[in-house]
């Protein structure tokens, strides 16, 4: 609209200083024209590109105060006081759990107190050597047999695609699934699909087994999906137009995956919405001392470690999520933060996206599953 009056403007004062007929005239106002229309545009961008910094400087700052009040290990004792001892007696025995990245972190500590409760646990996991010592040191610590290594990349849609028709034919049962891997790739860098790491990982990867696996969880009684992500979600509102952060420069992996978490708190949503006989949730463990956060946040580690939880206290809510009954009172689709859903959002920060942009996410995320994931 603006853009339009200026050009008006510009039409206006070129026909009036120089007269209609004089080329030479008409040529300088051309040029006037242009020069102004630049002008404004990079005004424009200017304005909104410092806008945008102002606004994700507060974000970040709001964020890591209430970070450092509520994610830290004194954060989970005071929320802790306010939980129901009995939520977490519950016996699995003969409910099947999988979980992505099992070997390590707050996935393992899950996949240890769920073996410990008698359930079956399909743990998930790339790397043979790691997945089998998680595993073997499960079944040991547990004695439960019905603990089993999957090896899988959460990168690779095609390849997750095989394991989940697999497991079907299998004729195996699931009632639990848990997507926990999760990666903070800090330099831009593709899978042999082309995809970007993080993107291909947390988002994606969560995406093409969820999908795939439904028709197995519509057979369970009472079916759960869960998405650990991550209260650094709150810091990024959806941005559809870069999935794969080819425009972001210089290329920030906090931000991509703080993006790619906010990504699965409304694919939760949408999973809700799309199939109401699956309780789907997703969490935020607060900060804990994991190899992923000592290896991708090294400085931050560095800080923090006497602050951080352990994977325990981080894998506490997951655990709650997954076998509570507690958990099954609470609407599907929601956010939560030790034992209590929360605000997908900071006060003020300007990061809902409306019922259209999650829609499209949610077809991109279909149409890239097609693209990607389709066996021949
Ligand atoms: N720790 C925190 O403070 C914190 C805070 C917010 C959210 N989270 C989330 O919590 C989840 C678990 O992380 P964590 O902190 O427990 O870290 P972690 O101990 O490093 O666990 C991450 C797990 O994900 C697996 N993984 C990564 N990429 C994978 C891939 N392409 N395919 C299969 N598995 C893959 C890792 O496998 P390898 O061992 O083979 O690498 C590992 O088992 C993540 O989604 C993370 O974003 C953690």
């Amino acid at each position: 609209m603006r853009k339009r009056k200026q050009k008006q403007l510009t039409r206006k004062i070129t026909t009036i200083e120089y007269g209609e007929h004089d080329s030479e005239n008409k040529r300088l106002g051309c040029i006037f024209s242009t020069t102004c229309d630049v002008l404004h545009i990079g005004l424009q961008t200017a304005r909104r590109s410092v806008k945008k910094e102002i606004m994700s400087i507060y974000r970040s700052t709001v964020w890591f105060v209430k970070g450092l009040k509520e994610y830290t290990k004194q954060g989970y004792l005071n929320a802790s006081r306010s939980f129901r001892p009995n939520d977490l007696d519950v016996d699995v025995t003969g409910k099947s759990f999988m979980i992505t990245g099992a070997n390590s972190g707050i996935g393992k500590c899950t996949a240890l107190a769920i073996a410990k409760k008698g359930g079956i646990v399909h743990m998930v996991c790339r790397d043979s050597i790691r997945g089998e010592d998680a595993r073997k040191e499960i079944t040991d610590t547990t004695g439960n047999q019905n603990v089993f290594l999957h090896l899988l990349d959460m990168s690779k849609p095609k390849d997750i695609a095989k394991f989940a028709a697999d497991f079907e034919t299998s004729g195996k049962n699931l009632d639990v699934l848990i997507n926990n891997a999760g990666c903070m790739v800090i330099v831009r860098e593709l899978t042999d699909d082309g995809l970007e790491k993080n993107f291909a990982t947390n988002t994606l990867g969560a995406h093409v087994l969820t999908t795939s696996l439904l028709s197995v969880l519509n057979k369970a009684e009472k079916p759960r999906v869960i998405l650990v992500t991550s209260g650094g979600m709150l810091v990024q509102k959806l941005d559809l137009k870069d999935l794969q952060f080819e425009k972001m420069y210089p290329f920030d992996g906090t931000m991509a995956y703080a993006q790619n978490k906010r990504q699965q708190v409304i694919m939760t949503e949408q999973y809700a919405k799309n199939y109401p006989n699956i309780h789907c949730s997703c969490m935020h463990p607060g900060w804990a001392d994991t190899p992923a956060v000592r290896m991708s946040m090294p400085s931050f580690h560095a800080k923090m470690k006497d602050r951080l939880r352990t994977p325990e206290q981080g894998a506490d809510t997951l655990l709650w999520l997954a076998i509570s009954d507690a958990a099954l009172q609470q609407p599907s689709g929601l956010f939560f933060q030790d034992r209590t859903s929360v605000s997908k959002h900071l006060p003020l920060a300007w990061s809902k996206s409306t019922k259209q942009e999650d829609e499209q996410l949610m077809a991109s995320l279909d149409e890239l599953s097609k693209q990607y994931s389709t066996l021949s």
